[in-house]
């Protein structure tokens, strides 16, 4: 592990639409003895809506932080199906991921709605952990960075509700080359610190050197306990967002430990 002290890795999971309640109890009774004594990185699980009290409830004596898996924008209202940052704040998630490629993919996250969610999830109290990533074409034909720009500033600069250098500061990203996700196929630590590079770079032009400095990026597609150690070793990759990977206990205890 090579990344500045001042920037905390954080190891995160994401279960998409995996494990019941009764499966959510099988695997924090199974993890916790395992990341009982990890105290020098941030460890993340986003559950199922339905499983997140339970996962809360198993992690509340931890250093194990539940987060949701996506957002409403608004507070509250007639928004059949959707969930507010006050209700995952309420239930007890620190953190939400946003944007992840799975929502834009299927179920209509543009730039514009991804700026709104994490405006609300930051008036809500919680860590938005915002998505980013180009697909396979748009990587082949030479548009990865393009797309990374377009993407970062929907997210965090676009009108209205460009973001302050403080509300910028409580910001996690994840990059995930949607190529990569769920494929078997990860970017290479070279490529991955690459697109990381950029990001950062991205954050500096945008807000200040010191907040770009300190914004700890994740790398996430097929990352699983054999490949973790390599992605961790370059400085600019500060921590992982895990799907498959993190279902099992053992495997992300592994990768947690990276
Ligand atoms: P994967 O998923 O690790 O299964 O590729 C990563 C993600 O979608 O966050």
């Amino acid at each position: 592990m090579t990344q500045p002290a001042f920037r905390r890795p954080v190891m995160a999971g994401n279960w998409k639409m995996y494990k019941t309640v009764a499966e959510t109890r099988d695997f924090f009774s199974a993890f916790l003895p395992m990341v009982a004594g990890t105290q020098d990185r941030d460890i993340i699980i986003a559950t199922p809506f339905t499983a997140l009290a339970t996962a809360v409830d198993a992690t509340h004596e931890s250093s194990v932080s539940i987060a949701g898996q996506n957002l409403h924008w608004e507070n509250e209202g007639a928004f059949t199906g959707e969930v507010s940052g006050a209700m995952l704040r309420e239930v007890g998630c620190r953190c939400v991921l946003i944007g992840h490629s799975e929502r834009r993919q299927f179920f209509g996250d543009t730039d514009e709605t991804v700026r709104k969610k994490i405006r609300a999830a930051l008036a809500a109290g919680l860590i938005p952990v915002v998505c980013f990533g180009e697909l396979l074409g748009e990587r082949d034909s030479g548009h990865t960075e393009a797309v990374l720009a377009r993407q970062f500033a929907g997210a965090f600069t676009g009108m209205p509700g460009q973001l302050t250098p403080a509300e910028f500061s409580r910001i996690i990203i994840a990059y995930e080359p949607v190529w990569a996700i769920g494929t078997g196929r990860t970017a290479t630590p070279e490529i991955a610190a690459a697109a990381h590079r950029f990001l950062r770079k991205l954050s500096g032009d945008s807000f200040t050197p010191e907040l770009a400095v300190r914004l700890r990026i994740l790398y996430g597609g097929s990352v699983k306990p054999d490949n973790c150690a390599g992605l961790m070793a370059q400085d600019e990759i500060d921590g992982a967002l895990v799907g498959g990977a993190s279902l099992d206990p053992k495997s992300f205890s592994a990768i947690a430990h990276s």
